[in-house]
């Protein structure tokens, strides 16, 4: 099979790395950058860390609003996808460049692979969600990381092509927490096991919101353990604009640039608690059992919720600061997110259907 493969933003490259591994045993595979994310550390570092070949393509898109960046990535997909007639086109996630790679897809006829489909916040505020939602039904084959989408897809009458295979995010996860040394990590940012907690906070509903962003600051300095915040170039931007900064330093959070794939899990798995509103980082605590406190009032990882490892605390200052206080560890902790090997059941899966 002739694959192309497109992927823009830093969760897709995590997404990225084992399927493209186990594809490229035995067919071809163009891989595309749209260009979404492009400071080094949301990009190249994880394409080193990972072991991803670089991009035959880079389209350069870069930032933008929404429709601008997702409109101006279309036409260039298309224009590749048209001169290199693969068999099947391969999106990941649920990002703007998710949306460009399956509308462009879609229109020609390509055949689209959606990896992580069938997720549901059931909240149509988030540009995610519209994403997802959109491109799950532009799709041919719908790869599901959980039993939870497959039925989401259901509900909304998508049952064709629809393969449950794991989370491609824990295949990457495992592998790498097998090779990385957590305990050097750690020293070199001065932590020890157990000692603090991590936060990462990147959603337009929360970082571009002056008072949701300040009564996280707030519950931060309440908290008995010191804060790593890994900071996106974003939020970064705007606890400037708000004139927040000032006060993350009078909480005691320790700010950092972000951080590269194999550090952050290492820092996650060090973590007493991990506080965030990633959607991906949910899980990987979850993986390593991490209690996580989630900033949003939605979440597509519902199981993580059920299974009593995640608290959906939105931005309260007082709830996030008693969601970490009360926390109790479940005695379980069911594999929903499969085995780690649904890189390989994705390919298997691509062989049945365009013909190995
Ligand atoms: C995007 C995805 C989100 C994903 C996240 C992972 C969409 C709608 N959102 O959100 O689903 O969880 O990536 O990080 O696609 N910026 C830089 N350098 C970069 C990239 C971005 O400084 O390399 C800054 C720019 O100011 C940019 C802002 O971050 O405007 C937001 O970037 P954008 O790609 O629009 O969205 P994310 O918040 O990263």
């Amino acid at each position: 099979m002739r694959i192309v493969s497109i992927v823009g933003a830093r969760p897709q490259f995590v997404k990225a790395a084992p399927i493209c591994k186990a594809l490229r045993a035995e067919h071809e595979e163009v891989l595309v950058h749209s260009g979404q994310h492009y400071d080094h550390g949301m990009s190249e570092v994880f394409f080193e860390q990972l072991g991803i070949p670089a991009p035959d393509y880079n389209l350069a898109v870069g930032s933008g609003t929404h429709g601008r960046m997702t409109g101006e990535m279309l036409p260039l997909i298309e224009e590749l996808l048209s001169e290199l007639a693969p068999d099947a086109t391969i999106v990941y996630g649920d990002t703007n460049t998710t949306l460009a790679g399956a509308l462009a897809a879609a229109k020609l006829g390509v055949p689209l692979v959606h990896v992580e489909a069938g997720l549901r916040s059931f909240d149509r505020s988030m540009p995610e969600e519209v994403n997802r939602v959109v491109t799950d039904h532009v799709s041919d084959l719908l790869l599901c990381p959980t039993t939870t989408a497959v039925a989401n897809l259901a509900a909304e009458g998508v049952t064709d092509g629809v393969e449950l295979v794991g989370d491609v995010m824990l295949d990457t996860a495992r592998f790498f927490a097998e090779t990385a040394d957590g305990g050097s990590v750690l020293a070199s940012f001065g932590v020890e096991a157990g000692g603090y907690h991590l936060a990462t906070l990147h959603r337009a509903a929360n970082s571009d919101d002056p008072e949701r962003l300040a009564s996280v600051v707030r519950a931060f300095s309440r908290l008995e353990l010191p804060v790593l915040w890994a900071l996106h170039p974003r939020t970064a931007e705007n606890l400037e604009r708000f004139g927040l900064a000032a006060q993350v330093e009078a909480a005691g959070v320790r700010v950092l640039e972000p951080v590269p794939y194999m550090e952050t899990i290492a820092l996650l798995r060090g973590a007493a608690a991990l506080l965030t509103d990633s959607g991906g980082m949910q899980k990987e605590a979850y993986f390593f059992g991490v209690p996580c406190v989630t900033l949003r009032d939605t979440t597509e990882w519902v199981e993580t919720i059920q299974s009593g490892w995640n608290t959906l605390v939105g931005t309260d200052e007082d709830a996030i600061v008693a969601a970490v206080r009360d926390f109790v560890r479940p005695a379980e902790r069911p594999e929903f997110y499969g085995d780690g090997h649904a890189a390989v059941k994705a390919v298997a899966a691509m062989e049945r259907r365009y013909g190995g």
